[in-house]
């Protein structure tokens, strides 16, 4: 079949096709219907079915007689580790963490945050989460205090699962203290925290309230899986949105697990005992669908990858990895390629690997420049696919499937839509528009299984942030276009959301940290263009009346204040003094002006402007830190 029998056969009757998907699930009780429509836009998927994901994602594969092959293939370039976990193993070990979860209280529908680095023992607490049928929420090891505070007053766990520390490589991340400047700062109090010891750093446990993850262990019976409601919870990942308050983004078990095992030989064109490499991280989406989930439920072999693209120790490390492991499939983000065409441009660590079991590499994350596919296509000589997706769908909203069929790419477009999603692209009054022509890209409810069917504790703030503006659509956040053969082109975000070095992040809770510095009267943030990373960061500053410091005093403490609250993972490191912010009349500050001058881009004099002279202003303040210069 090609592409458009697979997405028509969707369309024309999306139950079937959907129930079709779910026979490749291990049920406990399977599903009579797929959609269930809860009214005022919101749907559920397989909500009739029980099932467990951790059964799905190891039990079965080991029932099934392939117990010894590997699971999980740890590669750690930081500590100069290698390790295999066959699925047996994995079972075993999983089996036994969630019995000691189990035994100190945790049950199906209770919240576990884990924070932890890329270690097999990050997979093992999600898995440990899921057999139990708990719901895990991961936060990524670059977060501060402060952020993993707001995510444990959201979410309410009855425990956290933790790693002594993170390993960067220029630094170690002490994980404990911020994990009890957390709890301190936190409302909620969970009832216990699980520590895994590593070797670089054994951190000091509070008695009665932390247990080390050996430990807990010993003697505990093993848990079985526990079956689960189709629409039970998975797990809750929080992302950023228009302000400071991360959205608690609900995954539901069912459609997780169908679409999910969908994508592995659709998209990503992978068989069961193929090896797949997400070189991402667990804290994000991608770690959580295409590093944990995805492979393990379809029984292939995944890669945990503690290290980075660039220095770890040199850029031939992804294909030192790739050759070494054997990976079929290959996902990262444009930023890492980047990152390692600016060391290597001429391809001279690719020559040095054998990358002929490599079938394909997949972007997604940020927008992938035609300069960066380009090169990976002329180093790897295979196709470079560029998907696009968001932490609230889990899965590719548009890509180029190859499983299905390998369709034309076109530079600077993530392809076509996936069966389930009716992409249209609409203007400010909801009518779609004509092929080509810019406007908001929204998605045609329902969305399909695997998506968010609502978020944490905030059903209003999901209906807000995504029904509203467009009645009987999901609104992504992203403006493209479509061109007439229904290729995607996603060219910005709607919203205060950036991309920093395919990282997700507010504005909005960035300027919320800068207004708390007591110099600061008012301020902005914009992403302006970065080579590397795609976006960076860039604080304006206004000051309040009568201060009279050091204005490079002011910049760096924000700058820190930044790191402290938000986190290093936030990139921010440039700030500037002005006087005053351009403004409409009605006082909306105008970010995009803003960053059209930082990026040298020609703009149009919004009508609206209060003072045209500010812009001035602001090219003068942005030149002072390299931006602006044409
Ligand atoms: N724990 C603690 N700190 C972390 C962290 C983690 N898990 N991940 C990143 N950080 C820190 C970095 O050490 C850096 O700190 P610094 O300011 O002290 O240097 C800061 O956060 C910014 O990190 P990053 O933006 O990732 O920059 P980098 O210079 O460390 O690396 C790249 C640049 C391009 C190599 C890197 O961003 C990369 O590999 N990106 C891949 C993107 C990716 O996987 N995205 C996931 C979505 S698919
Ligand atoms: P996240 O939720 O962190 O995965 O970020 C999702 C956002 O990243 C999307 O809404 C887009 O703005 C951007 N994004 C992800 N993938 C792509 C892509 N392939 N092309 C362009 N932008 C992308």
């Amino acid at each position: 079949m090609s592409y458009k029998d697979v997405y028509s056969s969707w369309k024309s009757d999306p139950e079937a096709f959907w129930m079709e998907a779910a026979q490749a699930i291990d049920w406990d009780e399977a599903p009579k219907q797929a959609l269930f429509d809860k009214g005022n836009g919101l749907y559920e998927w397989f909500a009739d079915a029980k099932v467990n994901t951790c059964w799905n994602a190891v039990d079965r594969h080991v029932e099934a007689g392939r117990g010894e092959q590997t699971a999980i293939i740890y590669d750690s370039p930081i500590t100069h580790t290698k390790r295999e976990i066959s699925y047996v193993e994995l079972r075993n070990r999983v089996a036994n963490l969630a019995g000691a979860l189990r035994a100190k209280g945790i049950e199906k529908g209770d919240r576990v945050i884990i924070y932890m680095p890329m270690i097999p023992e990050a997979l093992e607490a999600m898995l440990a989460c899921a057999r139990l049928g708990a719901v895990h929420s991961v936060v990524f090891g670059g977060f501060a205090a402060n952020e993993l505070a707001v995510r444990i007053d959201d979410a309410k766990p009855k425990a956290i699962i933790a790693a002594s520390c993170g390993l960067e490589p220029n630094r170690v991340v002490h994980y404990k203290p911020l994990l009890d400047g957390a709890i301190d700062l936190a409302k909620h109090k969970p009832d216990f925290t699980v520590v895994f010891q590593r070797e670089q750093e054994v951190a000091k446990l509070i008695e009665g309230r932390d247990y080390n993850w050996h430990g807990f262990q010993y003697g505990v019976e093993p848990a079985e899986c526990v079956p689960v409601e189709g629409n039970h919870p998975a797990y809750i990942l929080y992302t950023s949105g228009t302000t400071g308050a991360p959205k608690g983004v609900v995954r539901h078990t069912g459609g997780h697990l169908v679409a999910l095992n969908w994508t592995m030989k659709n998209i990503y064109n992978v068989d069961p005992g193929d090896v797949f490499w997400a070189a991402s991280d667990v804290g994000w989406v991608v770690g959580h669908s295409y590093i944990c989930y995805a492979p393990l439920i379809n029984g292939n072999t995944t890669i945990v990858f503690e290290g980075k693209p660039v220095g770890t120790p040199d850029a031939g490390t992804f294909w030192r990895v790739i050759q070494e492991h054997k990976v079929k499939s290959f996902f990262t983000a444009p930023t890492a390629f980047r990152a390692v065409k600016r060391e290597d441009p001429k391809g001279e660590f690719v020559k040095k690997y054998d990358l002929s079991g490599l079938k394909a590499v997949y972007l997604a994350g940020e927008r992938a420049d035609p300069d960066t596919i380009v090169w990976a296509q002329d180093q790897l000589k295979v196709p470079v696919i560029d998907h696009w997706w968001q932490t609230e769908t889990g899965w590719g909203i548009a890509a180029n499937p190859l499983g299905i069929e390998e369709l034309p790419v076109k530079i600077g477009s993530p392809s076509v839509p996936m069966p389930g999603y009716d992409v249209q692209i609409l203007d400010d009054a909801g009518h779609p528009v004509p092929a080509g022509t810019l406007g908001a890209i929204a998605i045609k409810l329902p969305l399909p299984p695997g998506t968010l069917p609502t978020l944490w504790n905030a059903e209003d703030r999901f209906r807000k942030s995504y029904l509203n503006t467009f009645p009987g659509y999901y609104e992504t956040g992203d403006a493209g276009m479509m061109d007439e053969d229904g290729y995607l082109y996603i060219m910005a975000r709607t919203d205060d959301v950036i991309n920093v070095a395919g990282h997700r992040l507010s504005t909005g809770g960035m300027e919320e940290v800068l207004a708390s510095h007591p110099d600061v009267a008012e301020c902005a943030v914009i992403g302006v263009t970065d080579q590397l990373k795609g976006q960076l960061p860039v604080g304006f500053l206004c000051l309040n009346a009568g201060t009279n410091r050091e204005h490079a005093e002011i910049v760096k403490e924000v700058v820190k204040l930044v790191r402290d609250k938000i986190g290093p993972v936030a990139a921010f490191k440039l700030a500037v003094v002005v006087d005053r912010l351009p403004k409409t009349r009605s006082g909306k500050i105008l970010r995009a002006t803003m960053v059209k001058i930082a990026d040298n881009e020609e703009f149009k004099m919004p009508a609206t402007i209060d003072d045209p002279a500010i812009l001035d202003e602001i090219r003068e303040a942005l030149q002072t830190i390299g931006y602006a210069t044409a």
